[in-house]
């Protein structure tokens, strides 16, 4: 079977870029992105393609390549849908906020609105994917509402995990470690789904990097896969805090322990702490998981790596306060990145919004540079938190476009994200327009301490 029409569901970090690859790589299919979300829309069509809403480097390229010629984006859910042979459902599956499960289960009620408009809209035979990141089962679910339709539509449901990371999206798109593709394996039909999604990749995925599987092994392997990558973070940085207390240096440790083949050096970088939409939520929703079978040690197990995050996150801004003679009421902190990562705008669960909203409840006074993020977006942040008025945010915290008027007359600089910029910025300039002593805490290892100290800074780095 050919695919000729794909309709993606949610034009987020995801549907967006995954879909402007695979419109790229496979001219021959018209590709379909829809959302609720008009404003999202809107900026997915601007003219001026840099206004697209998701920053990534190289996105913007692909879609002024393929924008209008078979890559649409589009408020019609309805048209997507009945048009198309294949739906990626690609929705947000956030933590739920209320009920049951509340603070740890996926919040499926998304999915579910897109299985029943699909199951609404569709006239004929429709493959469903599942691209969004779901708990294990949820297949069957989907499976259950739409085929109780009655009007004859047949349906077969893969799951299609996204492993990119944000902000090497495009790269991690193009040249993937694996793709991976859960069907069902026991059926003609089943496996006739599974080869036309694999034929899509296969334009420019080699045929051994794309994996078949069963539906529930695939589903389960994305959330391991996010629950492994975290782990490795939340151990370093539980090496971080000892090799404070030591005097070992935890970069260090991280490349004496990477240089084993069978550990490997990648994801050992020791932080404030992992941010991202996923990785918590995907571990809250693996230890739900894991509890609704009775499985508490394996849950307990998994929620360490949560604890251990909240944890340097903590610390972090608690040494902030303490090494600054135990107060910072009134005192100007410079915060230096709010991304989650650096060459992204997405902000979700960034260590900088803890951290901040923590400097704020010891009364700091807070003064913001990030290169892609704009200053609604950190007030945003701040008001979704609840921890003070809006209007407090506001007058507390100052969001500027220049690091060296973040940093000017403060009394100390907080390195959150690692930004390349950073590495090169005069910091000889910066120590002298700040208040003395001029602390500096790098929660990235981004700078180099020697340099820094010459230059006069008091300087703090995690982990060493
Ligand atoms: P996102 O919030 O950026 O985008 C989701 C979009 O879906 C939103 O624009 C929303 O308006 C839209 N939407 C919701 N319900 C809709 C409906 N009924 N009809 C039409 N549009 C609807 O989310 P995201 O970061 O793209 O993540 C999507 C999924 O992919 C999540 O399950 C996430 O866990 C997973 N994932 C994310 C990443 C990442 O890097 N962000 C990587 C891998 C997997
Ligand atoms: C992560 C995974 O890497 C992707 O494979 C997955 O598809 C995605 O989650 C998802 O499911 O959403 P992402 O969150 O975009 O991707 O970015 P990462 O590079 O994984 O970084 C996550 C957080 O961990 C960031 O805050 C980063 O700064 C931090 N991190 C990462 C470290 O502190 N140290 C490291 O060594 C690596």
């Amino acid at each position: 079977m050919k695919i000729k029409n794909i309709c993606c569901i949610g034009a987020g970090y995801v549907g967006g870029p995954t879909m402007a690859v695979i419109a790229q790589k496979c001219p021959e299919i018209n590709v379909t992105v829809v959302d609720i979300n008009e404003k999202r829309i809107a900026a997915w069509n601007d003219e001026d393609v840099e206004n697209i809403p998701v920053y990534e480097p190289g996105l913007s390229a692909i879609v002024k390549e393929a924008r209008s010629r078979n890559l649409f984006f589009s408020t019609d859910v309805d048209a997507a849908i009945d048009k198309a042979d294949m739906i990626f459902i690609s929705v947000n599956t956030p933590t739920k906020t209320y009920g049951i499960g509340k603070g740890m289960a996926a919040d499926l009620k998304w999915i579910e609105i897109c299985a029943r408009q699909i199951a609404r809209v569709a006239k004929n035979d429709k493959i469903v994917v599942e691209k969004s990141t779901l708990p294990v089962r949820t297949a069957a679910a989907l499976r259950d509402i739409l085929d109780n339709t009655g009007n004859g539509v047949k349906y077969q449901i893969l799951s299609n995990p996204e492993f990119l990371a944000e902000g090497t999206a495009i790269q991690d798109l193009q040249n993937p470690d694996r793709v991976l593709i859960g069907g069902d394996v026991e059926t003609p039909e089943g496996k006739e789904a599974m080869e036309a999604l694999v034929d899509i990749y296969a334009s420019w995925v080699s045929k051994t990097n794309i994996l078949t599987t069963n539906v529930w092994s695939s589903e389960l392997s994305k959330l391991t896969a996010n629950a492994f990558l975290a782990q490795r973070v939340s151990s370093i940085n539980a090496m971080s805090e000892l090799c404070e207390k030591t005097g070992a240096d935890v970069n260090e440790v991280a490349k004496a322990v990477g240089m084993d083949s069978r550990v490997g050096p990648k994801f050992l970088q020791s932080s404030v702490g992992f941010g991202g939409s996923c990785f918590q939520k995907d571990i809250l929703n693996l230890v739900y998981i894991a509890k609704s079978f009775g499985l508490n040690e394996v849950a307990d197990y998994w929620e360490q790596v949560i604890k251990m995050n909240d944890h340097q996150k903590r610390r972090f801004a608690a040494n902030i306060v303490k090494t600054l003679f135990n107060t910072v009421s009134g005192k100007k902190i410079a915060v230096l990145g709010w991304a989650f990562k650096k060459d992204t705008n997405d902000t979700r669960e960034s260590a900088a919004i803890y951290i901040t909203d923590y400097l704020l409840n010891e009364q700091a006074e807070i003064v913001v540079y990030d290169p892609k993020v704009k200053e609604e977006q950190v007030y945003a942040d701040l008001d979704y938190l609840n921890t003070r008025s809006s209007k407090e945010n506001r007058s507390r915290v100052t969001v500027v476009n220049d690091a060296y008027k973040s940093c000017e007359d403060s009394h100390a600089i907080a390195v959150l994200t690692e930004w390349d910029e950073f590495k090169q910025l005069d910091w000889r300039k910066i120590y002298n327009n700040m208040l003395k002593p001029a602390f500096l805490f790098d929660g990235r290892r981004l700078l180099e301490r020697k340099t820094k100290e010459e230059i006069g800074f008091e300087f703090y780095a995690i982990g060493n």
